[in-house]
């Protein structure tokens, strides 16, 4: 697996959303519209359960317009779940969150029954700038209650809506490779989890298909309908030759390269670009059930067969599989 990190936190921030979930009415988990897919985090759905969701796909001034339609269509499709985008530009964030909490929860209201709602995201997605807004304009902040713990916070959205924050959080294993390298693109995993070259030659993958002309005008590379055909290094290589990115003796600088596309793709100089739909992250999703189902077998073969063998022999086997 190409990227690995180690979120330390992640625990202690799993423990504290599992107490809390036992009176939450309604989850709020914020997607980042570029990859609405891979930033969703997997373990989401066994922590809240039944729960009404809220998916914000949020930086949607990032994204691209057409396929956050998809997504949020995608999304309100699916059972006990509402869907909105947001961006940090919105200057009514709370209206939005409330309206669609309370549809979510309708029996919910009144200071006797008030609405009570738990958000969460994976870091760099635009949580601490939301909760910024609302904290700032909308909301008084009471973190020092009884029973919330010094991980969590809760602001008041109005008198009988109670929002609980929780820190980012990432989960500790990427069993989808893609949405693995679309994390490293956005800049939610930390530098030293993933090799940038490869990071960048990834997200070239997912962008020179729907995206060609939008590297075309960046670049200024010539020829935009072979773009969707250019082998991923060669693409590499020519966007960090029209930078400059090129070391004595004439060759391109692939680490230099990669470092431009990763910061044009992370700051929108590129353009307004989403890495994802619905229909393809499904099937990268079904892939890596597969292979994980597979590698439970392997596992459970494993410890059948090797009654004998030490146990640290079983953790190598793991490791390499
Ligand atoms: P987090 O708490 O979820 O970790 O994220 P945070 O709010 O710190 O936001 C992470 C980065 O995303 C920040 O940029 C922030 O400005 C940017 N951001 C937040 N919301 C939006 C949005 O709706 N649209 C866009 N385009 N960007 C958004 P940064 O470069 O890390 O910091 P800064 O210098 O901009 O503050």
């Amino acid at each position: 697996m190409a990227i690995q990190w180690f979120p330390g936190h992640m625990n202690v921030t799993k423990k504290a959303i599992i107490e809390r979930m036992k009176e939450i009415d309604v989850v709020i988990e914020m997607l980042d519209a570029r990859l609405p897919g891979s930033s969703a985090n997997p373990m989401l759905a066994e922590l809240t359960g039944t729960r009404k969701k809220l998916k914000v796909l949020n930086k949607q001034d990032v994204a691209d317009p057409e396929r956050t339609a998809t997504w949020l269509a995608w999304y309100n499709a699916q059972e006990g779940t509402q869907a909105i985008a947001l961006d940090a530009g919105d200057t009514a964030p709370a209206q939005r969150l409330i309206k669609a909490c309370r549809e979510l929860a309708p029996n919910r209201h009144g200071m006797d029954k008030p609405l009570r709602v738990l958000i969460c995201g994976i870091p760099n997605v635009g949580k601490s700038t939301l909760m910024n807004t609302l904290v700032g304009k909308k909301a008084a902040k009471t973190g020092d209650e009884a029973g919330i713990t010094k991980i969590e916070q809760r602001i008041n959205l109005a008198n009988d809506f109670y929002l609980f924050d929780t820190p980012g959080m990432l989960w500790p294993k990427i069993t989808i490779e893609k949405g693995g390298y679309h994390l490293a693109a956005s800049g939610a995993v930390g530098r030293n989890a993933y090799d940038e070259e490869e990071v960048a030659l990834e997200l070239l993958t997912s962008i020179k298909g729907p995206y060609p002309q939008l590297l075309a005008a960046r670049y200024k590379l010539d020829n935009v309908d072979q773009i969707p055909t250019l082998h991923d290094e060669e693409l590499l290589t020519e966007i960090g030759r029209k930078r400059g990115a090129v070391m004595t003796g004439g060759r391109v600088n692939l680490q230099k390269a990669a470092e431009i596309v990763l910061n044009d793709f992370r700051s929108a100089i590129l353009g307004r670009i989403t890495l994802e739909t619905p229909e393809a992250f499904e099937q990268w999703a079904a892939v890596a059930a597969e292979a994980e189902a597979e590698r439970q077998r392997k596992k459970a073969a494993r410890n059948k067969k090797g009654s004998g063998r030490r146990a640290d022999d079983d953790a190598a086997a793991e490791q390499a599989d």
